[in-house]
């Protein structure tokens, strides 16, 4: 499975901080934010992975993440000229996706929780088409909403309805055949003249091939498409890195653990950075390894 993180966008709602730089480059406490869902594709086991970006700022991803042979992995790289929908992250990145299952994850979503990479490992092994990851919120009207059978079996999909009829958003991670291809091939824009990924959604769902996991509440799915909400997961961060005194989001930990990295370049990424908890961090789990939780 092939996986993408899509950190296009205006970041209009945070302006004047994203004036001059991305979003998704922003820091959540210590970290840029993509690397939270980097990180959410490695812990379901993905090793190469296409990042899609504006064509202003496709570089400094390019400068921040290389060639992923640092987290053993792989990065390419791919612009979206506008921002047309999330949906057309699969028109660019056709090639890339080759043949492939792909997981397609937002560039500022922050998902955590214990069990998650079991989860997601599960629902790729599972997967009938495709799985959504559902998260009960108080506000769905800000989201893609799912209506739920009693058996857990999604019956609709709408996008930002007025009148939710639940509380579950859709979370911004994405796991799909290689149909998706020609589905989204296939997609007419929205009002707000955007390829939606609600309508790809709609698509499995009347094939009967959509398969969706509630995340329970003892996961967070936090977004940061606001300075409130943006401080908010910060503080969240922070919070728990500084009570547990492990790192949320860490990808030199998840290669480690992985084994897509060895122990001396886990040693060597943590005299990089030994001025910051981060890279103590790496080197404090050098020699623990690989008995931390995986959560
Ligand atoms: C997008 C999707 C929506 C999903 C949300 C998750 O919303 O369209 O279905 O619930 O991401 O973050 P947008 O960011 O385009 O408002």
């Amino acid at each position: 499975m092939k996986g993408i993180v899509l950190a296009g966008g205006n970041g209009t709602r945070l302006h004047p901080a994203t004036l001059a730089i991305n979003k998704q480059l922003l820091p959540v406490y210590d970290k840029p934010m993509i690397y939270y869902p980097i990180s959410v594709l490695m812990l379901a086991g993905i090793d190469e992975i296409l990042v899609i970006s504006s064509p202003d700022y496709v570089d400094n991803y390019r400068r921040l993440l290389g060639d992923g042979s640092q987290f053993g992995i792989s990065f390419s790289y791919a612009i979206q000229e506008r921002p047309e929908g999330l949906a057309q992250a699969f028109l660019i990145g056709r090639e890339f996706i080759g043949s492939d299952d792909v997981a397609l994850i937002l560039g500022d979503n922050l998902f955590f929780g214990a069990g998650l990479a079991r989860t997601l490992r599960k629902a790729r092994e599972t997967s009938r088409g495709a799985t959504i990851f559902a998260y009960r919120v108080d506000h769905p009207e800000r989201y893609g909403v799912v209506t739920l059978d009693r058996s857990g079996r999604p019956l609709r999909i709408l996008e930002k309805p007025e009148a939710p009829e639940s509380n579950w958003a859709v979370t911004g991670l994405y796991l799909y055949d290689n149909r998706v291809l020609d589905f989204a091939a296939g997609l007419e824009p929205s009002e707000r003249g955007e390829l939606e990924i609600t309508d790809i959604n709609r698509i499995y769902l009347e094939l009967g091939n959509l398969d969706v996991e509630r995340l329970s509440r003892g996961h967070a799915w936090l977004d940061t498409g606001t300075h409130e909400s943006l401080l908010e997961a910060a503080e969240f961060v922070r919070t728990i890195q500084h009570r547990q005194g492990l790192q949320i989001g860490c990808l030199e930990e998840i290669a480690f653990q992985n084994g897509f990295i060895d122990r001396d370049q886990l040693i060597a990424r943590g005299h990089m950075f030994d001025k910051t908890e981060y890279g103590r961090f790496l080197l404090r789990i050098a020699d623990l390894a690989p008995d931390v939780d995986d959560g």
